[in-house]
């Protein structure tokens, strides 16, 4: 393999070890293997033949819980392995080591009885209580593949989650609780299964006293009494070998369409990566308190939250609130000095609604943060008036760096081998090992230092990345590999500079942002198009102070539509609320006249963004009718006025 950067700072001991990762990854992944306990260990590093582009580790055996707990038990039993800590149900947690493994036992054991085998899928839908960790390491377990689903999702995505994973068994809880919004989780599950044409045979129900759920006869089980009964009958279950190719996870992602994208995990690359990361990247040590603030629904929080800390016999930090409101703009600062947190990894989103709340750092001042080395952020760009001002306020490297759902682990960022390399602002910094960068043109060419392309990745992915979406190859072929012939297309645009650092800048694709979640407009477009009153619809990610990005809505409305605008602008975002969810954070409506469109019927996206986003904007050669933009730039101006 080819190395893909000419680096300045050549002699940096990360940037050598980065070039022997592309140079020879065969050695640099079965070293980094071998910190993993396996069953049988890999003889073949790499399988160039097998699966789509290549499988990591093709013939191991291991088992992710046996890594994330089992193996910890004998020398670090009475550690805390699980610290969790609610100020909106106000309670907190303390699981050792030892009580997970006995826990998430039980749990396998309980999810044996309802007929789960190995292969089988298991679809969780809960809110960040531990219950939530332990189901998914019960599955891993058992060698049961998990889909973890938001619960700020609405019931239509998770029927088609049910339909795409066809699980056997749904976990779930009776609530969860948005600061002081209880959300019941049980209607929104039945009516999923109603849409949905897949049934699963049983769903086991956690019971939260803040929202007791009704139970349906023969389909529903009570979690608590299921695991009493397991334990007075001594019921346990045992770590199952893997194929380290075999499914550990499948992880709904945002396409283009409304259609999610099941992203897939295996199990032996994964372990290996975040191993390899824990140590490296983010430079943790077993023992140390490790506080991702994410949700277990993104892949942050399958990563961060669980597989990652527990993986390197760390405390893991499972926070059930919000920056803010719970009860105040110290909770984060609160955390850290309650549990000693070494590192933390949170959104920027996160650090713009504290800032903007105590800009001083006021209630920072009320607590210890001694304990702190780093903040690592991702999910979105992070500006560098947020970072400035975190540093400020932490007196810490704050260190952003490059994800997607798909790769698992982050693909640009600043590790720990040898000193961190300098940061520069608005950067992740440069490529992580095994990822061949190259910024390309639209007709796949290389770009050279400091121009602007599409961010791809040469083939093969390295270990963790996703080999493949659900049962879907050839989606996988098309969505991915299909637009630049032996790379890997990230959808996401940027530079690299003379120095190697990445610079990333935004997608390419129909996706959005909002709040360090990522969501589909073509989803919500699909949602408001289906309103009776609308005759043509176009959703936008407009640039938000505190979100990053919100949707707009650009609709047309039908000649004879009935009801008044401000009537159906209430009803669309009802309905996109109702359909997608309210993580989908659509609250704006733009009435207009016409969409501005290209001569061939192209909707000009991107040139209303800019107009919203309030930039230099042209009018595009190929527009239809000019006239149209002029509409649109006063309809925005309204808005904004309003
Ligand atoms: N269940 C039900 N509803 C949920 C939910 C959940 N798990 N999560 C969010 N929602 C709801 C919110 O209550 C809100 O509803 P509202 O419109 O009635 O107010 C809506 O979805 C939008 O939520 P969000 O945009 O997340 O705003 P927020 O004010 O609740 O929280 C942040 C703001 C910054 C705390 C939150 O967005 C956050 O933590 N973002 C980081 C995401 C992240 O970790 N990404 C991964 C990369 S690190
Ligand atoms: P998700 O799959 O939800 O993790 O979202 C992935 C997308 O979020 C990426 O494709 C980027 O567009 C964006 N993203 C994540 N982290 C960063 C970052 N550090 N800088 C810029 N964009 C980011």
């Amino acid at each position: 393999m080819e190395t893909a950067l000419t680096l300045a700072i050549d002699t940096h001991p990360y940037i050598q070890a980065y070039r022997h990762s592309l140079e020879h990854p065969e050695a640099f992944w079965a070293k980094a293997a071998s910190a993993i306990d396996w069953v049988r260990p890999p003889t073949r590093i790499f399988d160039a033949d097998a699966g789509v582009y290549g499988r990591w580790f093709v013939d191991g055996w291991c088992n992710a819980c046996y890594n994330a707990v089992d193996r910890h038990v004998a020398t670090r039993g009475a550690q805390t392995a699980i610290l969790y800590d609610s100020p909106v149900a106000g309670e907190k947690r303390s699981i050792s080591y030892a009580q997970l493994q006995d826990e998430v036992s039980a749990a396998g054991a309980m999810l044996q009885t309802l007929g789960v085998r190995k292969g089988d899928r298991v679809l969780i839908y809960m809110p960040m209580i531990p219950e939530a960790v332990i189901a998914m390491l019960a599955c891993a377990r058992i060698g049961a593949v998990h889909s973890v689903v938001f619960g700020g999702f609405a019931a239509k995505e998770l029927a088609a989650r049910i339909d795409d994973a066809a699980p056997r068994v749904v976990l779930s809880a009776s609530c969860g609780i948005e600061t002081r919004r209880i959300v019941p989780y049980k209607p929104l599950l039945d009516e999923a299964i109603r849409q949905a044409n897949h049934v699963p045979a049983a769903c086991v129900i956690l019971q939260r006293p803040q929202a007791i759920a009704e139970l349906n006869d023969g389909r529903d089980h009570d979690w608590a009494a299921m695991i009493e009964a397991i334990r007075r009958a001594g019921g346990a279950s045992a770590c199952e070998p893997m194929l380290a190719t075999d499914p550990l996870y499948i992880l709904y992602t945002s396409g283009t369409t409304g259609n999610p994208k099941g992203v897939v995990r295996d199990c032996g690359g994964y372990l290996v990566a975040l191993q390899w990361t824990m140590r490296h990247l983010y430079g943790v040590r077993p023992g140390e308190t490790f506080w991702c603030a994410s949700d277990v629904g993104w892949v942050v929080g399958h990563s961060y939250i669980v597989y990652g800390p527990l993986l390197n016999g760390c405390t893991t930090v499972l926070y059930e609130g919000k920056p803010v409101g719970t009860p105040d703009a110290g909770a984060f600062w609160r955390v850290i000095s309650d549990y000693g947190v070494a590192v933390l990894f949170t959104a920027p989103t996160a650090l713009r609604v504290i800032r903007r709340e105590d800009p001083e750092g006021n209630q920072r001042e009320r607590h210890h943060l001694y304990s702190l080395r780093a903040l690592f952020l991702a999910g979105e760009r992070a500006d560098p008036d947020t970072v400035q001002w975190a540093q400020r306020q932490l007196g810490v490297p704050v260190i952003d760096h490059w994800w997607q759902t798909e790769t698992g682990w982050c693909i640009v960022g600043n590790p720990v081998v040898g000193d961190r390399l300098p940061l520069k602002a608005g950067s992740p910094t440069v490529p992580m090992p095994g990822y061949a960068l190259h910024i390309l043109d639209a007709d796949g060419q290389r770009l050279g230092a400091n121009r602007m392309g599409t961010i791809a990745i040469k083939l093969p992915l390295p270990p963790g990345n996703l080999p493949t979406l659900w049962r879907a190859d050839a989606r996988f072929r098309d969505a991915y590999l299909g637009t630049f012939p032996g790379y890997y297309n990230t959808a996401d645009a940027g530079f690299i500079d003379e120095d190697g650092y990445v610079f990333v800048m935004g997608r390419t694709d129909d996706v959005i942002n909002v709040a360090g979640h990522r969501l589909s407009t073509g989803a919500m477009e699909e949602v408001i198009a289906s309103h009776a009153a609308v005759a043509e619809c176009a959703v936008i990610g407009v640039r938000d102070a505190l979100k990053g990005e919100t949707p707009w809505g650009v609709v047309v409305l039908k000649a004879n539509a009935a009801g008044t605008p401000d009537a159906v602008e209430q009803g669309l975002v009802a309905l996109v609320r109702e359909r997608i969810g309210p993580v989908a954070t659509f609250k704006r409506v733009v009435v207009v006249p016409r969409l501005p469109k290209t001569r061939s019927g192209k909707i000009l996206r991107s040139t209303m963004k800019r107009i919203a986003d309030e930039e230099d904007w042209s009018i595009p050669a190929t527009v239809e009718d000019p006239e149209v933009l002029a509409e649109i730039v006063a309809a925005f101006r309204q808005v904004r006025a309003t």
